[in-house]
This record gives structure tokens, sequence and C-alpha cells, in this order.
């Protein structure tokens, strides 16, 4: 599996300079406002630019007839053609997915953003990393646009330990790692609702809001919000 973690930190190293305007991302077809989803994993919905730097997303931005070539070839070998059958699902969705490595930055031009949405991301930079992470997020949303960010709330980590239910509390810092590629799952940091408040601040955010499992002004989040029950969803503005 060091294999596989090499290579998506090769592609990622090739694609470090890739620059997208929205034309190229062609929005003029969705709602007219520029959303973009960093970190999307699989989670995706109709009319966002989704930015991720995994195979899945990779694969994803291949055209729909290679995929079926694909599909063809490895219709025997159930497992990698669930998974092709699945990008083939995505690639339909009316989404836009982008390949790159957010540590190198958001490959967008100033001040294009309406909404910027990450769930289950911000946590896998350094406390430092994540204010040049917002820095950027700032620099790429118009006036006016919004960001809405949703991270494993310690709070609500640290009352399961109170509670009794240490495992499950220390499950969060020390995740099993069943392979080098799950490098990209690791947790660098971790927020409650004052420390991320703190760093939207420090950064520029106005109106910062302590929001709710699928409430908000960001629009989609019935699709968007997927994990509940131990996040922290704020919202906050560029002014
Ligand atoms: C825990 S998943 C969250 C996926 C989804 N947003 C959700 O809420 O379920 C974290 C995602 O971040 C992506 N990721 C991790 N590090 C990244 C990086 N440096 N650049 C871009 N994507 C990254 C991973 O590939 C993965 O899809």
């Amino acid at each position: 599996m060091k294999f596989k973690f090499l290579l998506r930190q090769f592609i990622s190293w090739v694609h470090r300079n890739r620059k997208f305007t929205p034309s190229d991302c062609h929005f003029e077809e969705s709602s007219g406002t520029i959303r973009i989803n960093l970190g999307s994993g699989r989670i995706v919905a109709p009319g966002w630019i989704n930015v991720d730097n995994g195979f899945t997303i990779l694969m994803a931005t291949f055209p729909l007839w290679f995929l079926k070539i694909l599909l063809y070839v490895f219709q025997n070998r159930k497992n990698i053609s669930k998974q092709i059958e699945f990008i083939i699902q995505l690639n339909r969705k009316k989404c836009y997915f982008i390949h790159y490595d957010l540590n190198y930055g958001l490959p967008f031009p100033d001040g294009v953003a309406d909404f910027i949405y990450s769930s289950h991301f911000f946590e896998h930079f350094t406390q430092k990393g994540g204010v040049a992470f917002l820095k950027e997020c700032k620099r790429v949303l118009k006036p006016g646009g919004m960001i809405r960010i949703c991270v494993p709330d310690l709070e609500k980590f640290v009352q399961l330990y109170l509670k009794g239910e240490r495992i499950r509390f220390l499950s969060v810092f020390f995740s099993e790692l069943r392979n080098v590629d799950e490098c990209y799952g690791r947790h660098r940091s971790m927020y409650d609702y004052n420390l991320l408040q703190d760093v939207l601040i420090k950064v520029g955010f106005k109106k910062i809001t302590h929001c709710e499992y699928k409430k908000g002004t960001t629009p989609d989040l019935d699709i968007l919000d997927a994990q509940n029950e131990m996040t922290l969803y704020v919202e906050a503005m560029k002014q």
C-alpha cells in the first residue's frame, strides 16, 4: 500500500500548478452561483465543484466513455466493477471534479466563489495549516460569500469521555491505520466552537454562526451534511 500512497503524492505533485476559472468548470449550466466543496470525498451535490486528492475523485475526472471501457474490462472483478459503477454515477451527477492536493492552496482565482463547503476535512491540517487554508478560502470567496466548515466537535467528544465512553473518545485520536495511504485520513487538529470561531476571526471572517445539522445559509445541506452526531457545523461570511 506504500505504492498507492506514493502514487497519490506523485499525482498530487504533478497537478500542483493546476488553475481553474469558473468557466473551465462549465458553471454557466448551474444555478448561477459558484459553489466549491473542498475535501468532498464521495459526498457531492449537483452544481458543485468538488476538490479532493483521492483516487475516487481522480477517476471521476475521467471521461464517461473511458469509465465504461474500464467497467467492461473489469466486469468479472466484483469489487473493482462496483467501484467503477459508483464513479460512473458520480460522473453523471452534473458536478465538476478537480483532483488537487489542497496543501498547495486553492486552484482558483480571487473572489470567484459564492459558497465554500468543507466537511470532515479541515481537521486534517495542523493549526498553522488550517489558518493558511482558511486564508485561501477567504481569497477565493466573493465579498458576501459564505464558508461552512464541519469538523468533529471536540466538546462532544469530551462529553463522551465524561459519560464514560472512553474507548470511543480515544478512537478519534488514535484510530487504527489499515495502510499507509490512510495517512491522508489522519487528524492533525481538533476544534470546539470557540476554537474554530477564534481562527475564523483571526483570518478575518465575519458573521460567524454555530449551526445545526442540515441548517444554515449554504445550499444543498440535505445532501452535503452527511455526518451528523459528533459534528460541529459553523458558517462564516467574507465581508
Ligand atoms: C474524512 S473524508 C471526508 C469526505 C466528505 N467530505 C465527508 O464529509 O464525508 C476526508 C477527505 O479529504 C480528502 N483529503 C485529505 N487530504 C487532502 C488534501 N491534502 N487535498 C485534498 N483532499 C484531501 C480525502 O481524500 C477524503 O476524501
